[in-house]
Protein backbone atom coordinates (compact mmCIF):
# COMPACT_ATOMS: atom_id res chain seq x y z
CA UNK A 1 0.00 0.00 0.00
CA UNK A 2 1.24 3.21 -0.75
CA UNK A 3 -0.65 5.30 1.33
CA UNK A 4 1.79 6.83 4.67
CA UNK A 5 1.07 5.73 7.56
CA UNK A 6 -1.29 8.50 9.51
CA UNK A 7 -4.46 8.40 11.81
CA UNK A 8 -5.96 10.12 9.25
CA UNK A 9 -9.17 8.06 7.90
CA UNK A 10 -8.89 6.33 4.50
CA UNK A 11 -10.17 7.50 0.83
CA UNK A 12 -12.63 5.29 0.67
CA UNK A 13 -14.27 2.92 3.29
CA UNK A 14 -17.20 0.65 2.63
CA UNK A 15 -18.59 -0.39 6.15
CA UNK A 16 -20.99 -3.12 6.70
CA UNK A 17 -22.56 -2.98 3.06
CA UNK A 18 -25.56 -5.20 2.36
CA UNK A 19 -27.75 -4.62 -1.38
CA UNK A 20 -30.40 -6.99 -1.61
CA UNK A 21 -32.28 -7.29 -4.63
CA UNK A 22 -36.69 -8.66 -3.94
CA UNK A 23 -36.22 -11.30 -7.21
CA UNK A 24 -39.12 -13.94 -7.92
CA UNK A 25 -42.89 -13.76 -8.51
CA UNK A 26 -44.05 -10.23 -6.85
CA UNK A 27 -47.76 -11.91 -7.46
CA UNK A 28 -47.14 -14.46 -4.97
CA UNK A 29 -45.73 -13.45 -1.47
CA UNK A 30 -44.47 -17.61 -1.20
CA UNK A 31 -42.51 -16.95 -4.48
CA UNK A 32 -40.57 -13.66 -3.45
CA UNK A 33 -36.68 -14.14 -2.25
CA UNK A 34 -34.39 -12.08 -1.43
CA UNK A 35 -30.92 -11.99 -3.34
CA UNK A 36 -28.19 -11.00 -1.25
CA UNK A 37 -25.69 -9.87 -3.68
CA UNK A 38 -23.86 -7.71 -1.39
CA UNK A 39 -23.35 -9.58 2.08
CA UNK A 40 -21.72 -7.52 4.84
CA UNK A 41 -18.79 -6.43 3.09
CA UNK A 42 -15.80 -3.92 4.80
CA UNK A 43 -13.02 -2.50 2.73
CA UNK A 44 -11.00 0.66 2.87
CA UNK A 45 -9.14 2.39 -0.16
CA UNK A 46 -6.03 4.25 0.71
CA UNK A 47 -4.79 7.20 -1.13
CA UNK A 48 -3.06 6.70 -4.41
CA UNK A 49 -3.88 2.67 -3.87
CA UNK A 50 -5.17 0.04 -6.32
CA UNK A 51 -7.42 -2.22 -4.49
CA UNK A 52 -8.58 -5.17 -6.63
CA UNK A 53 -11.96 -6.65 -6.03
CA UNK A 54 -11.28 -10.63 -7.59
CA UNK A 55 -14.19 -13.96 -7.76
CA UNK A 56 -16.36 -15.50 -10.06
CA UNK A 57 -19.57 -14.00 -11.90
CA UNK A 58 -22.26 -12.87 -9.96
CA UNK A 59 -21.23 -12.60 -6.61
CA UNK A 60 -21.07 -8.90 -6.12
CA UNK A 61 -18.28 -6.88 -7.25
CA UNK A 62 -20.19 -4.32 -9.78
CA UNK A 63 -23.05 -4.42 -7.12
CA UNK A 64 -20.37 -2.84 -4.80
CA UNK A 65 -18.94 -0.52 -7.20
CA UNK A 66 -22.31 0.56 -8.09
CA UNK A 67 -23.12 1.58 -4.45
CA UNK A 68 -20.28 3.73 -4.27
CA UNK A 69 -20.94 5.53 -7.46
CA UNK A 70 -24.86 6.25 -6.04
CA UNK A 71 -25.66 4.21 -8.81
CA UNK A 72 -27.04 1.24 -6.66
CA UNK A 73 -28.72 1.97 -3.14
CA UNK A 74 -27.59 -0.27 -0.35
CA UNK A 75 -29.86 -2.19 1.17
CA UNK A 76 -27.75 -1.22 4.85
CA UNK A 77 -24.28 0.06 5.91
CA UNK A 78 -22.22 3.01 5.13
CA UNK A 79 -19.57 4.27 2.48
CA UNK A 80 -17.74 7.05 3.79
CA UNK A 81 -14.75 9.38 1.60
CA UNK A 82 -12.41 11.11 3.93
CA UNK A 83 -14.40 9.84 6.66
CA UNK A 84 -17.62 11.37 6.01
CA UNK A 85 -20.25 9.32 4.93
CA UNK A 86 -22.09 9.90 1.42
CA UNK A 87 -24.96 7.50 1.89
CA UNK A 88 -28.68 8.68 2.14
CA UNK A 89 -28.95 11.92 3.79
CA UNK A 90 -25.33 12.30 3.79
CA UNK A 91 -25.07 11.74 -0.39
CA UNK A 92 -23.17 14.71 -1.74
CA UNK A 93 -24.61 16.73 -4.92
CA UNK A 94 -24.11 15.67 -8.01
CA UNK A 95 -21.26 17.74 -8.99
CA UNK A 96 -19.13 16.54 -5.48
CA UNK A 97 -20.32 12.92 -6.63
CA UNK A 98 -18.83 13.29 -9.84
CA UNK A 99 -15.25 14.31 -8.37
CA UNK A 100 -14.75 11.64 -5.78
CA UNK A 101 -15.22 8.22 -7.91
CA UNK A 102 -15.86 8.03 -11.58
CA UNK A 103 -16.50 4.55 -13.13
CA UNK A 104 -14.63 2.66 -16.40
CA UNK A 105 -16.20 -0.43 -17.86
CA UNK A 106 -15.55 -3.34 -19.84
CA UNK A 107 -16.89 -2.33 -22.81
CA UNK A 108 -16.35 1.66 -23.55
CA UNK A 109 -19.57 1.97 -25.37
CA UNK A 110 -21.49 1.81 -22.68
CA UNK A 111 -20.18 5.47 -21.34
CA UNK A 112 -19.95 6.84 -24.98
CA UNK A 113 -22.64 7.92 -27.35
CA UNK A 114 -21.97 5.92 -31.03
CA UNK A 115 -23.42 8.98 -32.41
CA UNK A 116 -21.64 11.88 -30.75
CA UNK A 117 -17.67 12.73 -31.57
CA UNK A 118 -15.94 12.39 -29.03
CA UNK A 119 -14.91 15.77 -28.21
CA UNK A 120 -18.69 16.39 -27.64
CA UNK A 121 -19.11 13.09 -25.64
CA UNK A 122 -15.81 14.79 -23.69
CA UNK A 123 -17.25 18.27 -23.49
CA UNK A 124 -20.42 17.31 -22.33
CA UNK A 125 -19.96 16.29 -18.97
CA UNK A 126 -17.44 19.93 -18.30
CA UNK A 127 -20.58 21.74 -20.04
CA UNK A 128 -22.79 20.22 -17.08
CA UNK A 129 -20.28 21.11 -14.16
CA UNK A 130 -20.38 24.90 -15.33
CA UNK A 131 -17.22 24.72 -17.25
CA UNK A 132 -16.54 28.33 -19.16
CA UNK A 133 -16.96 27.06 -22.95
CA UNK A 134 -13.66 29.17 -23.34
CA UNK A 135 -11.85 26.32 -21.37
CA UNK A 136 -13.62 23.55 -22.89
CA UNK A 137 -11.50 22.65 -26.15
CA UNK A 138 -8.28 23.66 -24.12
CA UNK A 139 -9.43 20.92 -21.16
CA UNK A 140 -10.74 18.30 -24.06
CA UNK A 141 -7.30 18.19 -25.84
CA UNK A 142 -5.08 17.92 -22.54
CA UNK A 143 -6.97 14.92 -21.43
CA UNK A 144 -6.74 13.34 -24.86
CA UNK A 145 -3.39 13.90 -24.52
CA UNK A 146 -2.90 12.00 -21.22
CA UNK A 147 -4.81 9.05 -22.39
CA UNK A 148 -2.17 8.65 -25.70
CA UNK A 149 -4.63 9.99 -27.83
CA UNK A 150 -4.43 13.19 -30.70
CA UNK A 151 -6.40 16.48 -29.74
CA UNK A 152 -7.80 16.18 -33.53
CA UNK A 153 -9.44 12.67 -32.42
CA UNK A 154 -11.39 14.53 -30.86
CA UNK A 155 -13.57 15.19 -34.35
CA UNK A 156 -13.94 11.61 -34.85
CA UNK A 157 -16.98 9.49 -34.00
CA UNK A 158 -16.14 6.25 -31.36
CA UNK A 159 -16.99 3.76 -33.88
CA UNK A 160 -13.73 5.07 -36.26
CA UNK A 161 -11.22 3.57 -33.26
CA UNK A 162 -9.75 0.38 -32.28
CA UNK A 163 -10.79 -1.40 -28.90
CA UNK A 164 -7.83 0.15 -27.17
CA UNK A 165 -8.54 3.62 -28.33
CA UNK A 166 -11.62 3.53 -27.62
CA UNK A 167 -10.71 2.30 -23.92
CA UNK A 168 -8.66 5.14 -23.93
CA UNK A 169 -11.95 7.16 -24.59
CA UNK A 170 -13.50 5.66 -21.53
CA UNK A 171 -10.85 6.56 -19.45
CA UNK A 172 -10.32 9.77 -20.90
CA UNK A 173 -14.13 10.19 -20.24
CA UNK A 174 -14.06 9.28 -16.54
CA UNK A 175 -10.90 11.60 -15.84
CA UNK A 176 -12.34 14.72 -17.12
CA UNK A 177 -13.83 16.17 -14.40
CA UNK A 178 -10.94 14.89 -12.31
CA UNK A 179 -12.09 12.43 -10.11
CA UNK A 180 -9.71 10.80 -6.84
CA UNK A 181 -11.30 7.36 -7.69
CA UNK A 182 -11.72 5.20 -10.60
CA UNK A 183 -13.63 2.36 -10.13
CA UNK A 184 -12.25 0.20 -13.44
CA UNK A 185 -14.69 -3.00 -13.76
CA UNK A 186 -12.89 -5.12 -16.03
CA UNK A 187 -10.86 -2.43 -17.98
CA UNK A 188 -9.50 -4.70 -20.27
CA UNK A 189 -10.86 -8.44 -20.64
CA UNK A 190 -12.77 -7.19 -24.01
CA UNK A 191 -9.19 -6.13 -25.27
CA UNK A 192 -7.24 -7.94 -27.23
CA UNK A 193 -4.32 -9.57 -25.15
CA UNK A 194 -1.63 -7.32 -27.56
CA UNK A 195 -3.93 -4.57 -26.44
CA UNK A 196 -3.90 -5.56 -22.35
CA UNK A 197 -0.33 -4.42 -21.17
CA UNK A 198 -0.49 -0.64 -23.21
CA UNK A 199 -4.07 0.01 -21.27
CA UNK A 200 -2.45 -1.55 -18.04
CA UNK A 201 0.10 0.55 -18.38
CA UNK A 202 -1.56 3.62 -19.15
CA UNK A 203 -3.65 3.53 -16.14
CA UNK A 204 -0.57 2.95 -13.59
CA UNK A 205 1.06 6.41 -15.40
CA UNK A 206 -2.28 8.09 -14.81
CA UNK A 207 -2.69 7.09 -11.11
CA UNK A 208 0.79 8.04 -10.99
CA UNK A 209 0.71 12.03 -13.06
CA UNK A 210 -3.20 12.10 -11.35
CA UNK A 211 -2.62 10.92 -8.08
CA UNK A 212 -5.48 7.94 -8.33
CA UNK A 213 -6.80 5.40 -6.37
CA UNK A 214 -8.58 2.48 -8.33
CA UNK A 215 -10.42 -0.02 -7.04
CA UNK A 216 -10.44 -2.97 -9.88
CA UNK A 217 -12.79 -5.34 -10.30
CA UNK A 218 -10.89 -8.25 -12.85
CA UNK A 219 -11.12 -12.20 -13.46
CA UNK A 220 -7.41 -11.95 -15.26
CA UNK A 221 -5.13 -12.79 -11.60
CA UNK A 222 -2.40 -11.54 -13.69
CA UNK A 223 -3.75 -7.65 -14.45
CA UNK A 224 -4.80 -8.39 -10.47
CA UNK A 225 -0.72 -9.35 -10.02
CA UNK A 226 0.05 -6.54 -12.16
CA UNK A 227 -1.73 -3.41 -10.38
CA UNK A 228 -2.60 -4.54 -6.90
CA UNK A 229 -1.21 -3.15 -3.60
CA UNK A 230 -4.28 -5.34 -2.37
CA UNK A 231 -6.70 -7.82 -3.12
CA UNK A 232 -9.99 -9.13 -1.68
CA UNK A 233 -11.17 -12.04 -2.62
CA UNK A 234 -15.56 -12.05 -2.87
CA UNK A 235 -17.43 -14.57 -2.59
CA UNK A 236 -21.08 -14.65 -2.52
CA UNK A 237 -21.67 -11.25 -1.45
CA UNK A 238 -19.10 -11.88 1.07
CA UNK A 239 -14.99 -10.89 1.31
CA UNK A 240 -13.38 -14.08 2.08
CA UNK A 241 -9.85 -12.90 2.08
CA UNK A 242 -8.00 -9.68 1.70
CA UNK A 243 -4.70 -9.14 1.93
CA UNK A 244 -1.66 -8.28 -0.39
CA UNK A 245 -1.61 -10.20 -3.22
CA UNK A 246 1.80 -11.36 -2.82
CA UNK A 247 0.50 -12.60 0.70
CA UNK A 248 -2.42 -14.33 -0.93
CA UNK A 249 -0.65 -15.52 -3.61
CA UNK A 250 1.86 -17.47 -1.14
CA UNK A 251 -0.73 -19.12 1.24
CA UNK A 252 -4.00 -19.02 -0.10
CA UNK A 253 -6.04 -20.11 2.72
CA UNK A 254 -10.12 -19.99 1.84
CA UNK A 255 -11.04 -22.58 -0.46
CA UNK A 256 -12.44 -20.49 -2.87
CA UNK A 257 -8.97 -18.45 -3.19
CA UNK A 258 -7.11 -21.51 -3.39
CA UNK A 259 -9.56 -22.92 -6.11
CA UNK A 260 -9.03 -19.37 -8.04
CA UNK A 261 -5.47 -19.54 -8.32
CA UNK A 262 -5.37 -23.41 -9.11
CA UNK A 263 -7.19 -22.09 -12.54
CA UNK A 264 -3.92 -20.10 -12.99
CA UNK A 265 -2.82 -22.24 -16.14
CA UNK A 266 0.06 -24.25 -15.43
CA UNK A 267 3.37 -22.58 -17.07
CA UNK A 268 2.96 -20.35 -13.81
CA UNK A 269 4.32 -23.05 -11.38
CA UNK A 270 7.15 -22.90 -12.93
CA UNK A 271 8.22 -18.86 -12.69
CA UNK A 272 6.42 -19.14 -9.20
CA UNK A 273 7.39 -22.62 -7.57
CA UNK A 274 6.67 -21.60 -4.47
CA UNK A 275 3.20 -21.28 -4.92
CA UNK A 276 0.68 -23.42 -3.04
CA UNK A 277 -1.58 -25.04 -5.06
CA UNK A 278 -3.14 -27.48 -2.98
CA UNK A 279 -6.27 -25.89 -4.15
CA UNK A 280 -8.58 -27.93 -5.99
CA UNK A 281 -12.06 -27.32 -6.00
CA UNK A 282 -14.19 -25.33 -3.73
CA UNK A 283 -17.65 -26.78 -3.49
CA UNK A 284 -20.43 -24.69 -2.41
CA UNK A 285 -21.34 -23.82 1.08
CA UNK A 286 -24.89 -25.50 2.04
CA UNK A 287 -27.31 -22.31 2.91
CA UNK A 288 -26.43 -20.34 6.01
CA UNK A 289 -22.92 -22.06 6.14
CA UNK A 290 -19.56 -21.24 5.71
CA UNK A 291 -15.89 -21.96 6.02
CA UNK A 292 -14.36 -22.14 9.29
CA UNK A 293 -10.55 -22.21 10.28
CA UNK A 294 -10.93 -26.14 11.09
CA UNK A 295 -11.28 -26.23 7.14
CA UNK A 296 -8.29 -25.60 6.40
CA UNK A 297 -6.48 -27.86 4.37
CA UNK A 298 -10.04 -29.22 4.39
CA UNK A 299 -12.01 -27.41 1.84
CA UNK A 300 -14.53 -29.87 1.52
CA UNK A 301 -15.95 -29.29 4.92
CA UNK A 302 -17.94 -26.18 5.83
CA UNK A 303 -19.83 -26.49 9.05
CA UNK A 304 -19.95 -23.13 11.00
CA UNK A 305 -23.29 -21.10 10.54
CA UNK A 306 -22.54 -18.31 7.94
CA UNK A 307 -21.98 -14.42 10.40
CA UNK A 308 -18.41 -14.31 11.13
CA UNK A 309 -15.34 -11.71 10.83
CA UNK A 310 -12.43 -11.94 8.84
CA UNK A 311 -9.09 -13.31 11.26
CA UNK A 312 -5.73 -11.90 10.54
CA UNK A 313 -3.90 -14.87 9.75
CA UNK A 314 -0.66 -13.01 8.54
CA UNK A 315 0.71 -9.27 8.60
CA UNK A 316 -2.31 -7.41 6.68
CA UNK A 317 -3.53 -10.98 5.65
CA UNK A 318 -7.76 -11.54 6.65
CA UNK A 319 -9.55 -14.67 6.16
CA UNK A 320 -13.08 -15.38 6.49
CA UNK A 321 -13.64 -17.77 9.64
CA UNK A 322 -16.87 -18.54 11.02
CA UNK A 323 -16.12 -19.04 14.28
CA UNK A 324 -13.58 -15.57 14.67
N1 LIG B 1 -30.73 -4.71 -10.39
C1 LIG B 1 -30.68 -6.00 -10.05
N2 LIG B 1 -31.81 -6.69 -9.76
C2 LIG B 1 -31.78 -7.99 -9.37
N3 LIG B 1 -30.63 -8.70 -9.27
C3 LIG B 1 -29.49 -8.07 -9.54
C4 LIG B 1 -29.43 -6.70 -9.96
N4 LIG B 1 -28.14 -6.35 -10.16
C5 LIG B 1 -27.40 -7.44 -9.90
N5 LIG B 1 -28.21 -8.48 -9.53
C6 LIG B 1 -27.77 -9.82 -9.12
O1 LIG B 1 -26.84 -9.64 -8.07
C7 LIG B 1 -25.79 -10.61 -8.17
C8 LIG B 1 -24.45 -9.89 -8.23
O2 LIG B 1 -24.35 -9.20 -9.46
P1 LIG B 1 -23.06 -8.41 -9.91
O3 LIG B 1 -23.35 -7.77 -11.23
O4 LIG B 1 -22.61 -7.52 -8.81
O5 LIG B 1 -22.00 -9.59 -10.09
P2 LIG B 1 -20.48 -9.52 -10.57
O6 LIG B 1 -19.67 -10.09 -9.47
O7 LIG B 1 -20.15 -8.15 -11.05
O8 LIG B 1 -20.48 -10.56 -11.78
P3 LIG B 1 -19.72 -10.51 -13.21
O9 LIG B 1 -18.30 -10.95 -12.91
O10 LIG B 1 -20.45 -11.49 -14.04
O11 LIG B 1 -19.78 -9.10 -13.72
C9 LIG B 1 -26.08 -11.43 -9.41
O12 LIG B 1 -26.74 -12.61 -9.00
C10 LIG B 1 -27.01 -10.55 -10.21
O13 LIG B 1 -27.88 -11.32 -11.00
MG1 LIG C 1 -19.73 -7.35 -12.93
Amino acid sequence: MKDNATTAPPLLEIRDLHVHFPVGNKLFARNRRLLRAVSGINLSLGHGECLSIVGESGCGKSTTALAVMGLQEPTSGDILVDGQSIIGDNAPGRMDRARIAQMVFQDPYASLNPRQTVHRSLAAPLRLHGTPNSEIDDRVADILKKVGLLPEHGARFPHEFSGGQRQRIGIARALILGPRILMLDEPVSALDVSVRAQIINLLLDLQEDLSLSFVMISHDLGVVEHMSDRVAVMYFGQIVELGRWDAIFARPTHPYTRKLIATIPDPDTVLHPDRDRRAGKAPEPPAGYRFCPEDIGRPDVYSVPAESALIEIGPGHFVRCATA
